[in-house]
């Protein structure tokens, strides 16, 4: 594990940040996780483009610019040295007074963490992962914006902690409305027939770059898409499931609360994003 703190690398013993920060007190900042394929940094710009539109939301004054941002995250990937990886790049309110008020924080901070990430074992990956119904819900646009990828991850927590418990992998979030909004860090997707279904992030999905990713892939390969509201429902009855996340990458889903969802065995149109999935990551990534 490599991390950028204060313009130097450093092991994670070395990398230091006060317990003071507006970050660690009230989750008031903001992070990036991104994937390295094969030697390049998958949609760096992009990853960039949605950290700044959420300080923008948070009204949180950005340390660097974007190519410093981005200079600092391709030193990282160097210094870390691997082909296969994850980049952490977290902004935080910085130090301040206790109580949430953050006016008076005005040193936010920036950190990159590079290092090795597996989700889910290998062979869950052939066979399709267990999901459950989380029930907590995701905030509504109007307590905390899921677009926004704040800090304040209490919510996913929850809910992946109670798919742990109850021994599956990974966990559905409904919105209040019933809706699926997506799984707990990673988006959500469905297919039916040849089309390719994802909730819109009016529903409280994150805007993912991998999500969006899989769009213009299928957009390439002639696969329909929509961005349309869908139920639990919609998984019992779709032929094919699966969810996108940097970290995840593309994951089969085989079962819901406990009842298969899509055919079992060979899932053409996963397989299909899948296999252009490495070509489609090569063009679109920032060699370092
Ligand atoms: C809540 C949530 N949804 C979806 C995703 C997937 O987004 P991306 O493809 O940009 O990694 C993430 C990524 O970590 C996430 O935290």
């Amino acid at each position: 594990m490599k991390i950028w703190i204060s313009g130097e690398i450093v092991g994670p013993e070395e990398a230091k940040i006060s317990v003071l920060d507006h970050g660690l007190l009230y989750g008031d900042g903001l992070f990036e996780g991104m994937r390295i394929q094969a030697g390049r940094i998958f949609r760096l710009p992009d990853h960039l483009s949605r950290l700044e539109g959420g300080a923008r939301a948070l009204g949180l004054e950005l340390p660097y610019t974007i190519d410093e941002m981005g200079q600092i995250v391709v030193e990282t990937a160097r210094a870390f040295g691997q082909p296969q990886a994850y980049v952490r790049l977290v902004c935080t309110r910085g130090k301040g007074a206790l109580g949430v008020d953050p006016t008076g924080c005005t040193d936010p901070q920036l950190f990159c963490i590079v290092t090795s990430l597996t989700l889910y074992p290998n062979e869950k990956l052939a066979s399709g992962i267990d999901l459950i119904t989380a029930s907590v819900r995701r905030p509504a646009l109007d307590a905390l914006d899921p677009q926004i990828k704040s800090l304040n991850y209490l919510n996913s927590v929850l809910a992946k902690r109670e798919a742990r418990l109850q021994g599956a992998d990974e966990a559905l979030i409904l919105n209040a409305r019933g809706l699926i909004a997506e799984a707990a860090v990673a988006n959500l997707f469905v297919v039916r027939g040849n089309r390719l279904m994802t909730p819109p992030t009016t529903d409280g999905a994150l805007p993912g770059i991998t999500r969006r990713s899989i769009l213009e892939i299928a957009r390439e390969l002639g696969i329909s898409s929509a961005e349309i509201s869908l139920g639990r429902v919609d998984l019992f009855q779709a032929d094919e499931v699966f969810l996108t996340g940097s970290g995840a990458g593309i994951v089969p889903v085989a079962r819901l609360d406990g009842q298969r969802v899509g055919q079992s065995g060979l899932r053409p149109v996963t397989k299909r994003l899948l296999e252009a999935f490495p070509g489609f990551a090569e063009r679109m990534g920032v060699p370092f």
